[in-house]
């Protein structure tokens, strides 16, 4: 059977100022994809929260960028946006940049993340969800679940995954992708993942054609034109049997790596992996944050979630994410906490700058 994973996520406000949802937005959500399910549209569907980001996890049988799809998550959005506003919560509707839905909820704010598959006799799936950070925030985790072997020993030990992956790398400022096979071009691969500002792994596909992976890319700024808050973005990553095992894909984040987002959208900091009700990121508006759900597929049924960081093992990782976050809050406005220049010009930096262009007067 074939069966789509939609993702849908987007802000459209925030409980208390940016660092969580009310429950409210949950419940209207709610409200939404079960009328959705009840008519046949979804097979199934979860609502959840990163922060002040409302995720919508939906199954259907429509493929990926169906356009009923789209307008429900689009719909439910803006009805979550309405009860923001009554509530007054920060920053109602947000991340929708329209007012109209025009068919693609592609390039409109929210970030999606979609896969068409042909549901295994088991099918363990796990949602990646992050807040204050932004999709490159995922290349780190995904060459170490796809092309390191000493992350994954699968790599190394199961015939189904000895021949390695490809990866297809976006260039977001070009708007161009490239894929490389790892391991063979593991080399050549690392020479541009490791900005990952600039070019972000979109998918993952096993030799055979499978995909394994598939992450949002949508740089909210470049769409508006402007600062509207970081992309706090969303992964699918499919799981055992000639994938990773869950063991495999979890393991990257117990090690808090830094990422790009945190307070303005503007510093560097620890990637902090936290249980469902740990995702509200408060100091300095964060540090950032991710959780893990985790279903199993059944008929396109949403077995689960389970929350995959609910975990003491991952308590050292949230200890040394605290710990980075101590060193390097000390240094304020300097780089490399702060982001460099380059990348400032996608936040508020560029309007206060104007006040200081004129001032400058030419040196002998
Ligand atoms: C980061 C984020 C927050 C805000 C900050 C200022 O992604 O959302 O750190 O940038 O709280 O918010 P405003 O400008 O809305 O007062
Ligand atoms: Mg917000
Ligand atoms: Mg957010």
């Amino acid at each position: 059977m074939k069966v789509t994973l939609s993702v849908i996520k987007a802000d459209v406000g925030g409980y208390v100022g940016h660092s969580s949802m009310h429950p409210r937005l949950i419940e209207v959500a709610e409200e939404a994809l079960r009328k959705a399910k009840d008519d046949g549209l979804l097979i199934d569907y979860h609502v959840t929260r990163v922060g002040d980001d409302l995720e919508l996890i939906m199954t259907h049988t429509k493929g990926v960028e169906n356009g009923e799809i789209h307008k429900l998550a689009w719909d439910t959005f803006m009805e979550a946006t309405e009860e923001a506003k009554r509530l007054k919560l920060y920053g109602a509707g947000q991340d929708l940049l329209s007012d109209t839905f025009s068919g693609n909820i592609k390039g409109m704010g929210p970030g999606t993340a979609e896969m068409e598959i042909e549901e295994r006799p088991s099918e363990p799936i796990i949602i990646f969800m992050a807040d204050k950070t932004s999709p490159g925030a995922w290349n780190f985790p995904l060459f170490k679940i796809f092309g390191d072997p000493f992350n994954t020993a699968g790599l190394v030990i199961d015939p189904k995954m000895h021949g390695g992956f490809n990866f297809e790398v976006l260039d977001v400022y070009e708007h161009k992708k490239i894929t490389f096979s790892l391991p063979e071009e593991m080399y050549d691969m690392l020479t541009l993942i490791g900005a990952m500002e600039h070019y972000i792994i979109q998918a993952v596909y096993r030799k055979d054609g499978e995909i394994a992976s598939i992450s949002s890319t949508q740089r909210l700024s470049m769409m508006a034109g402007r600062y509207v808050g970081k992309d706090d973005p969303v992964l699918i990553v499919r799981a055992q049997s000639g994938f990773p095992a869950v063991g495999e894909i979890l393991e990257p984040f117990a090690y808090a790596h830094l990422v790009a987002g945190w307070m303005r959208g503007s510093h560097h900091g620890p990637l902090m992996p936290v249980p469902f009700h740990q995702a509200n990121p408060s100091r300095f508006d964060g540090p950032p944050r991710v959780i893990a759900a985790g279903f199993q597929l059944a008929d396109g049924k949403l077995i689960g979630p389970r929350d995959m960081f609910d975990d003491p093992a991952f308590d050292e990782a949230r200890k040394l994410a605290n710990e980075i976050s101590n060193y390097i809050r000390q240094m304020g406005p300097f780089e490399p906490h702060r982001l460099s220049l380059e990348e400032m010009e996608y936040t508020t930096l560029p309007e206060v700058l104007k006040k200081v262009k004129d001032r400058f007067v030419d040196v002998e």
